[in-house]
């Protein structure tokens, strides 16, 4: 029987980063493959592993191809290509949703806590008195219920603040507020101290966070962005930050990555800039959502975490 082959279409050091553990991963599924590096011979691949670190690829040559498995989570990189006909995944892991959890936990309480203050305030002057707030007299909007999303909200509601969160369509989870919709939105921007951004990159979602919306959030808010750059208006933010609307942002992710060193961002006192590592995808679980789906197609399976073209996520 003709064993599947498998394309790993990324940057070099992802491959010897990813070669082992996928391999590891088909074995422990029992399944034989062949992993290649690069696109050559795209007439004879099964399954195309994607980064969007690739060189511009053309997925028509890839004629017998059955999916291609992104290796990440977001799909603004390739879900419009118009050569990709083939079933397109995305990366959904636990290590991703972990990840994300703790990036966004962490921040969320350093500005809830006012660390900054104490951490970088060393200053002699013993200020005993202030009584810190407690989670329940906090509001956090968390934009995005998806996998990552709905799995931070959960985790800020069990440490007991009032989450909100927002989705497209409507959704239920247990001690979060769910809204959708603009009204939805301008509902939960008014009222959010913190706002935590994890919605994809879509038509829909471009710019979202602009002028307007900067300007109907509580003063003070402070922005938490591990999604895309491209949410982010980046003028009327910095606007909003000159003007203290906003009090402070925290970005992961930029319309340009690497950030360039001449970007307003880095050297503005109010943006806390990390980059794009809130929650970085690891081979070794990653390996085994990629071999499953793979399994699934050689089972004549449906595919798991298929994007919706339409929606662009
Ligand atoms: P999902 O696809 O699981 O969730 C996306 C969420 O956004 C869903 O709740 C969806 O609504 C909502 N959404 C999409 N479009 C709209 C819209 N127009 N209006 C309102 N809500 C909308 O994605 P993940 O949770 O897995 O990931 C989210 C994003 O996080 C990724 O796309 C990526 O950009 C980013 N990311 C960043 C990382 C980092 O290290 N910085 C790492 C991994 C991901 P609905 O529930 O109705 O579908
Ligand atoms: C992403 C990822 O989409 O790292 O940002 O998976």
């Amino acid at each position: 029987m003709r064993r599947p082959v498998l394309a790993f279409l990324a940057d070099q050091q992802r491959w010897e980063a990813w070669r082992a553990p996928v391999l590891a991963a088909l074995a422990e599924r029992g399944i034989k493959a062949e992993l290649r590096f690069g696109a050559e011979t795209p007439e004879e691949v099964d399954y195309i592993l994607y980064a969007p670190t690739a060189a511009r690829v053309d997925f028509s040559t890839f004629t017998r191809a059955r999916a291609v498995l992104n290796l990440w989570a977001g799909v603004e990189g390739i879900v419009t290509d118009p050569s990709l006909t083939q079933p397109l995944c995305r990366m959904v892991d636990t290590s991703l949703v972990t990840g994300m959890v703790e990036y966004v936990t962490g921040h969320v309480l350093r500005h809830h806590l006012g660390m900054d203050r104490h951490v970088l305030g060393q200053d002699g002057i013993w200020r005993g008195r202030e009584v810190p707030p407690l989670a329940a007299d906090r509001s956090v909007g968390v934009l995005g219920l998806g996998e990552l999303g709905a799995a931070c909200a959960g985790a800020l509601a069990s440490l007991g603040f009032r989450v909100t969160g927002w989705s497209r369509r409507c959704r239920s989870l247990a001690g979060i507020t769910c809204l959708d919709g603009t009204a939805g939105l301008d509902a939960l921007v008014s009222q959010a101290e913190i706002l935590v951004l994890l919605l994809p990159l879509t038509p829909a979602t471009e710019g979202l966070i602009e002028a307007g919306v900067l300007a109907r959030a509580r003063p003070g808010v402070v922005l938490i962005n591990p999604g895309r750059g491209g949410l982010i208006e980046d003028s009327a933010l910095i606007a909003a930050l000159d003007e203290g609307r906003v009090g402070h942002a925290t970005l992961d992710a930029f319309r340009e990555e690497p950030l360039p060193p001449e970007h307003p961002f880095w050297h503005h006192s109010k943006v806390t800039v990390t980059p794009h590592i809130a929650a970085a995808t690891r081979p070794e679980t990653a390996a085994r959502v990629l071999a499953e789906n793979i399994r699934r197609g050689e089972a004549g399976e449906p595919f798991l975490h298929l994007v919706d073209r339409a929606a662009g996520y």
